[in-house]
């Protein structure tokens, strides 16, 4: 072919990377790895060795350590050994040690380019511009917070020994957004990287001793899902931070549901892509490409849904189908190569049957005449149109380069459209118009949105799901939190049975009994209980201190739709929910010489004055916070603004603590009606007359029905109800160990959140443990909103 045939053809001819210093590397290490303990190499104690492969050509790459429970149990004493040392190092020094690792990512990039493609299959494009890169980017931030961290969180402390699990789609980054906020905050860490894809991990291991990392710092430990499993079950573990598929991040929130493991969860997507008429159509299919092809699909945020405006639909799927038919598939270390290889076999066959069945539900499926390679796992990219919103490939996540299309007429139409799955990771928005967009963005169940762009990462912007996505971010301040705890929430001293504190005021009991008829308060107005059953209330005595209803499932059911139902609350202005916080405040004060009395008659004269006292304070503090827990506009480094906003988390199920009845309830319940969160309280087993008390205020204040709904009963029946409730997003459980266990075990279902006192007492008189901050951030939940700016 002549100059000016090719010149005329514009062919892509092969531009192969060279993998010889990486086979090198390899061959360094015989081609066979043990696990990194201690910041020494171990071979695995039963001996057992599994292969790694590149899925592009099929050959062995390695021979790894399948991790036992004792491997992992040398691992995690390791970690333990290094803690205090680790901790003892001035923030300065760790930044320092980040720092370095951060270089040295930099130094070696592309070696660990190369290995990332090799093992994982995908484009070198990709693992040398953008995986690497951002290694290397959230070292160097978290260097920052290193430093910064005795400033900036004064009373926090670091969890221990932190778990974590990562997944196969991105290796060493999934590896960095774990590794770099857990030694920033001053953890010590036990890694498990995903069976398919080990070696950039151990690669690293190499890299945290070439900067003089203290040995036990960081420990990596490959195998597959039996030792992801020892690593969650170990009792020596302190926090589990794991990314993977939805189904595994269930059975890890109930493998730890009898622990006091903290727990943080990003899990699958099916994130929408919504395409508006006004949108600008090429730059919409070029997100596209990087949307949903970008990795071969297997990205957890994937624009797996295209959502277009009919309108426009059938010029969008021209110019889409056109855009397809350039996509080159291919060797992963040609440079020239848009689309890799799938990771393994059997989610090449997972991908193939999903699309199937797509097909046999009524998709039309449609891919481009493109060269295919002759050996390699690989899969065509894939359009399916006509697609049905319940049909399995609108609903599951696919986790392959498969686009799932559909058509809606309105915004209002888009935004039901987008959020009608059980996911909520991240979302994209195209339109032109601002208003538009952002409106949508803000109505989106998502954890990240990006305007007119898709797929932007960086590390000061947390990451992370809504709903069944998961919980806890990674990135941003708020990503250092999931490896914080307060100090005086650590040493707290543990409750007894029934919830009530062992330490502490002793309870007083006074006053004859007190003959009211206390009810339920279900949206706005008093109830009865469905039961018909009441629970006669005693003080210490024995003496009858009155009769409360008793709630059961119903009720609870009730609630929660009157919950759903008053979600404009979490709507309206910050500036107007504190004007009703205020004003409870105001009608408490009021009554609380009555209140007092009658409180009194429970806990004695002296708590309930304090109670009434700090419930009246802490009513001010949270009307304060409404209009101040604000989120935070980033500065990526990219045209682009990332504004983080604090959003309400929806609808929260509460178990209030049983020996406060009073402030405990409040302690709790205000933070999220603060945040704009609904809620369903359980009011102190021991004394839940207090309900009375608490909406006769509610009724002489502004608080919008069904904003907070009050059900009495038997906290452990009630709790139940809560935690297996498919249409609540939160449950907070005040008690001892066994509720505690029970709200995290029960709640998989849905995977909604869970926060618990981990059966420790908290001093609520006192405020710098019984409100504030750390109350609010278990209220909010995370949403960034990435902004293009420029032409
Ligand atoms: P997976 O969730 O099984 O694997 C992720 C990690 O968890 C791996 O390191 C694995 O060894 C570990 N693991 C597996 N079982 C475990 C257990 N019981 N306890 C502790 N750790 C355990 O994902 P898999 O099987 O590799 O992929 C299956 C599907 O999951 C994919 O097709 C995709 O749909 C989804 N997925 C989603 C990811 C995401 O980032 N959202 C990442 C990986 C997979």
């Amino acid at each position: 072919m002549s100059v000016i045939e090719k010149f005329a053809a514009m062919d892509y001819g092969p531009a192969p990377e060279d993998p010889k210093e990486t086979l090198v590397w390899l061959d360094g290490y015989g081609r066979k790895f043990g696990h990194f303990i201690g910041g020494t190499w171990k071979a695995p104690r039963d001996g057992k060795y599994f292969e790694t492969k590149d899925p592009s050509t099929g050959e062995k790459l390695a021979d790894v350590a399948q991790g036992s429970a004792v491997d992992v149990d040398a691992a995690v004493k390791a970690a333990r050994k290094a803690l205090p040392g680790w901790q003892a190092l001035r923030p300065h020094d760790r930044a320092k040690l980040l720092y370095a690792l951060a270089r040295q990512v930099q130094k070696h990039s592309r070696r660990l380019a190369v290995l990332e493609t090799i093992d994982n299959g995908k484009p070198i494009r990709e693992s040398r511009d953008i995986d690497i890169p951002l290694v290397a980017r959230h070292f160097y931030y978290h260097a920052g917070w290193a430093q910064l961290l005795e400033q900036e969180f004064p009373g926090y402390e670091a969890c221990g020994v932190v778990g974590q699990i990562i997944p196969w789609n991105f290796p060493l980054l999934m590896l960095a957004w774990k590794i770099a906020p857990a030694l920033a905050t001053g953890n010590s860490v036990v890694l498990k990287p995903a069976e398919y894809t080990p070696l950039t991990a151990l690669a690293f291991a190499e890299i945290c001793r070439e900067v003089g990392l203290p040995g036990g710092v960081v420990n990596i430990v490959t195998g597959d899902g039996t030792t992801g499993e020892a690593l969650v079950k170990h009792a020596g573990v302190d926090k589990i931070a794991f990314t993977g598929s939805t189904e595994v991040g269930r059975a890890i929130r109930r493998a730890t549901a009898g622990s006091a493991k903290k727990l943080s969860l990003e899990l699958g997507g099916k994130s929408p892509y919504v395409v508006f008429e006004d949108a600008d159509l090429d730059s919409a299919v070029e997100g596209l490409v990087d949307g949903i092809w970008f990795n071969q699909g297997q990205v957890c945020c994937a624009g797996s849904r295209l959502l277009m405006q009919e309108s426009i639909a059938e010029k969008l799927t021209r110019k889409l189908q056109a855009r397809m038919s350039t996509l080159r598939v291919g060797a992963p270390l040609d440079k020239g190569i848009d689309i890799g290889a799938i990771v393994a076999q059997v989610q090449l066959e997972r991908i193939d049957r999903l699309v199937k069945q797509g097909v046999a539900e009524g998709a039309t499926c449609w891919q481009p005449e493109v060269l295919m390679p002759e050996r390699g796992l690989y899969y065509k990219p894939t359009l399916l149109s006509n697609v049905h919103p319940t049909s399995i490939v609108a609903q599951q996540e696919i986790f392959g380069p498969v686009l799932a299309a559909m058509t809606f007429r309105t915004p209002r139409e888009a935004v039901e459209l987008a959020n009608n799955t059980v996911y909520g990771l991240a979302a994209s928005v195209w339109s032109e118009s601002v208003n538009v967009s952002l409106q949508v963005a803000a109505q989106l169940k998502a954890g990240v949105v990006w305007v007119n762009s898709t797929n932007l990462f960086d590390a000061a912007c947390g990451f992370g799901g809504y709903r069944e996505s998961g919980f806890g971010r990674e990135g941003g301040r708020e990503g250092l939190l999931e490896y914080l705890e307060p100090a005086w929430f650590q040493n707290a001293p543990a409750l007894g049975n029934g919830g009530k504190r062992e330490k502490g005021g002793a309870v007083e009991v006074a006053s004859p009994a007190i003959d009211r008829t206390v009810k339920l308060y279900i949206g706005g107005k008093q109830a009865r209980p469905d039961s018909g059953y009441s629970l006669e209330i005693r003080g210490k005595k024995g003496e009858l201190l009155g009769e409360s209803p008793l709630g059961n499932r119903k009720d609870i059911r009730n609630a929660v739709e009157a919950a759903r139902k008053a979600e404009a609350w979490g709507k309206t202005t910050a500036h107007n929910r504190a004007q009703v916080l205020y004003y409870v405040a105001e009608n408490l004060s009021q009554r609380g010489e009555e209140i007092m009395k009658r409180l009194a008659a429970a806990v004695g004269k002296k708590q309930a004055a304090e109670e009434v006292r700090a419930s009246v304070d802490r009513l001010f503090s949270y009307a304060a916070w409404a209009d101040k827990f604000d989120g935070a506009v980033h500065n990526p480094p990219m045209r682009n603004v990332s504004i983080a906003m604090n959003e309400a988390i929806g609808t929260v199920g509460v178990i209030c603590p049983t020996d406060m009845p009073l402030l405990g309830f409040f302690s709790l319940v205000l933070p999220l009606l603060s945040a704009g969160n609904t809620v369903v309280a359980v009011p102190s087993e021991a004394y839940p007359l207090i309900a009375a008390d608490v909406y006769q205020v509610l009724e002489t204040s502004d608080l919008p029905g069904g904003a907070l709904n009050i059900v009495p009963g038997r906290a452990t029946e009630l709790l139940k109800v809560l935690a297996e409730h498919d249409d609540l997003d939160a449950v907070w459980c005040y008690g001892n160990a066994e509720m505690c266990a029970m709200a995290k075990a029960l709640s998989a279902g849905n995977l909604k959140q869970v926060w618990t006192n981990e059966a420790r007492g908290i001093d609520f008189l006192n405020a710098r443990q019984g409100e504030g901050r750390w109350f609010l951030e278990h209220a909010y939940q995370a949403k960034n909103i990435w902004v293009p700016y420029g032409e």
